[in-house]
């Protein structure tokens, strides 16, 4: 069984007023494993509203969330990023979301990412299609050098530099990137075309469960940076592009 997922789009709504009305502070920030990984009151004040409303509504459903103590994956419940993207929100770059996915027997089945600064509600339902607010997505398979592709960064990962560096340096031969800081919504934007694609060599499941859904059902293929399906239990890679350009993006990695 699906969640009432216009019940799940309100509370997340909901969630994202305690963003937009938020008056962040330097004490309220701290850092967790380095000191470019970083937490605000916010994050955990946003994860704490989800948990407390999800367990209301939907008590037999597990709760992950980023920013609990330790994550402890099970295949039925909630995958949570309370917000995606908190350097561009400790910062004041008005690109952040909140992100939630919806697990069936280990399948992600319903996906939510919303920007609550411009107001941009992202959602699927696997099977059903993707959606900004009202309208529909689909990817419109560009070539490489037709549309921005998304770069995602892993400062607490020293080794995924190196291969970073490389691949943008080949994408850059016939197209143009972009590091936009959210990678849930670096996947929202490859399903409508904002983006042609987007990638990284490091990311952990609650930033990208979600996004992945909607980029899916919008007819964008996702995969790991080898060509397998991205683990949910642990920090992957990710490769997510139309057609055309994952086809040209395998071509170079050689997968
Ligand atoms: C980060 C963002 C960023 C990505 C990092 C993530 P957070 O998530 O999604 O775009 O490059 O790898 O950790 O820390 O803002 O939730």
């Amino acid at each position: 069984m699906f969640v009432d997922l216009e019940k799940l789009k309100e509370i997340v709504r909901e969630a994202g007023e305690i963003i937009s009305q938020a008056n962040l502070t330097p004490e309220q920030i701290r850092s967790k494993t380095s000191q470019k990984d970083l937490v605000t009151k916010y994050d955990v004040e946003v994860q704490d509203f989800l948990e407390s409303r999800f367990q209301e509504l939907w008590p037999d459903r597990h709760f992950m969330g980023e920013e609990q103590v330790e994550y402890r994956y099970e295949q039925r419940g909630f995958l949570v990023d309370p917000i995606d993207g908190t350097s561009n929100f400790i910062f004041g770059i008005p690109h952040f979301c909140i992100s939630v996915a919806v697990l069936e027997q280990g399948e992600i089945v319903q996906g939510v990412v919303y920007n609550p600064v411009v107001d941009e509600m992202y959602w699927a339902e696997v099977g059903q299609g993707s959606y900004l607010n009202g309208d529909r997505l689909k990817n419109p398979d560009f070539a490489l050098g037709e549309a921005v592709f998304g770069v995602g960064g892993s400062p607490y990962d020293p080794n995924s530099i190196e291969p970073t560096v490389r691949l943008i340096a080949k994408i850059m031969e016939e197209g143009d990137i972009r590091r936009l800081g959210s990678a849930a919504l670096d996947l929202c934007y490859v399903a409508s075309g904002r983006q042609g694609g987007y990638f990284e060599f490091a990311i952990n499941p609650w930033d990208i469960a979600a996004g992945l859904l909607i980029a899916r059902e919008a007819g964008v293929t996702v995969t790991t940076l080898d060509g397998e399906e991205p683990p949910l239990t642990r920090t992957t890679s990710i490769l997510a592009a139309g057609p055309k350009m994952y086809a040209k993006i395998k071509n170079f990695i050689g997968f």
